[in-house]
């Protein structure tokens, strides 16, 4: 088992170390470099087909779950298709609104999640199209759903999801992407800008990587506090989900993420002298609105790490400590911010002498309902 880790001391963060190869493999083969735009060779429905569809429902648990919340801002952005988001377990029962322009995708790391898969097939039953984005070639998922975007992100061992998660973002991205461009939503000069900013992030999450012992005098800090919160507005709301799961099923500490608008109508309540609050501020069209939100929780005495694209001079004046990750296009902030957050999680939970692969309660794939 030493010798699987590579060298780590736990799976979890070889997993995360190998999250530049995973973007890489997951992008790599569905970017064309000359004309600078997403091809997608595995879909066998047509392009006119794909560009009938009016509404999506992404459904995942857990943090595949989290990577569809960002797809659905990346896609409702890009392609102006209404996306809606929901957990396997309840859309299942929900007896949902159907039509023939209706797409389903499902986002699944190991393929087999037995919620996920019932409302796969709940949905083909119902008549509608399914497209699978998962890791595990060969899986019930990847086998029964009309579709199919493979993750590269490579087996995943540790129970709390990383690379998978990073990989489920970036094939959302390269959907988004193709979806837009036979739709003629971006155009070309658009989508080449994103295209290049994709291709930077391998290097970029290296960069990220390299500065993992700032992410680990942090954790220390809250290593012994009961309870902490993540904020954030859009992109950065649905990563905060992210950030607060991971670090609440390995470090056992409570947490809780918020849309920081929304932090005035309950949560602020919980906010006094010294509660550590995490604050990611990548996004420019709300960025005043969640500096405001952070003076909310200072002005209660919270203890605030900020998160901020690099050559961001102005956050540092309003919280206590900044994570700079590199600059990129808000819409790709994502799969930068999450990297500090999953290093946050390993590390707290390290601080706390627990076993990061394997948390109490959880298991890597839950196929029972
Ligand atoms: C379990 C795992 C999570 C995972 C979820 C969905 O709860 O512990 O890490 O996100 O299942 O798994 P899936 O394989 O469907 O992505």
């Amino acid at each position: 088992v030493q010798a699987e880790k590579g060298g780590f001391d736990s799976f979890m963060l070889k997993e995360i170390f190998e999250q530049p190869q995973a973007i890489r493999d997951t992008i790599g083969s569905r970017i064309d470099l000359d004309e600078k735009k997403v091809v997608l060779p595995e879909l066998k429905m047509s392009d006119a087909q794909l560009a009938s569809y009016d509404r999506i429902y992404i459904i995942a648990c857990g943090t595949s779950m989290h990577a569809g919340l960002v797809g659905k801002d990346v896609i409702e952005k890009l392609t102006r298709i209404p996306v809606e988001v929901a957990v396997a377990s309840e859309f299942r029962y929900r007896d949902p609104i159907y039509t023939d322009k209706t797409l389903m995708i499902v986002i699944s790391q190991s393929g087999e999640t037995a919620d996920t898969l019932a409302a796969l097939r709940e949905a083909k039953k119902s008549g509608v199209t399914v497209m699978a984005i998962t890791n595990v070639v060969g899986s019930s998922v990847a086998r029964e759903a009309d579709e199919v975007l493979f993750t590269w992100a490579g087996p995943e061992v540790a129970v709390a999801s990383t690379k998978a998660y990073t990989s489920q973002v970036a094939a959302l991205y390269m959907f988004a992407l193709y979806l837009s461009q036979i739709k003629g939503t971006q155009s070309a000069e658009q989508i080449a800008e994103i295209v290049d900013h994709l291709l930077e992030l391998p290097g970029q999450i290296s960069q990220i990587l390299a500065d993992a012992d700032h992410v680990r005098q942090y954790a220390e800090r809250i290593k012994d506090v009961t309870s902490l919160f993540f904020i954030g507005r859009s992109l950065d709301y649905a990563v905060s989900l992210e950030g607060s799961l991971k670090l609440k099923e390995i470090s056992y500490i409570h947490s809780e993420a918020y849309a920081a608008g929304e932090l005035k109508h309950g949560t602020l309540a919980l906010i006094e002298e010294d509660v550590p609050v995490i604050a990611l501020a990548t996004q420019p069209d709300i960025y005043e609105k969640m500096v405001s939100n952070i003076v909310e929780v200072k002005a209660r005495g919270a203890h605030v790490l900020g998160f901020a694209f690099a050559g961001d001079n102005d956050l540092i004046k309003t919280v206590d400590q900044v994570v700079y990750v590199p600059k990129t296009l808000p819409l790709l902030a994502p799969i930068l911010t999450v990297i500090p957050l999953q290093l946050l999680a390993y590390y707290t939970s390290a601080a706390r002498g627990l076993d990061v692969d394997k948390p109490r309660n959880l298991a890597k794939s839950v196929t029972v309902e």
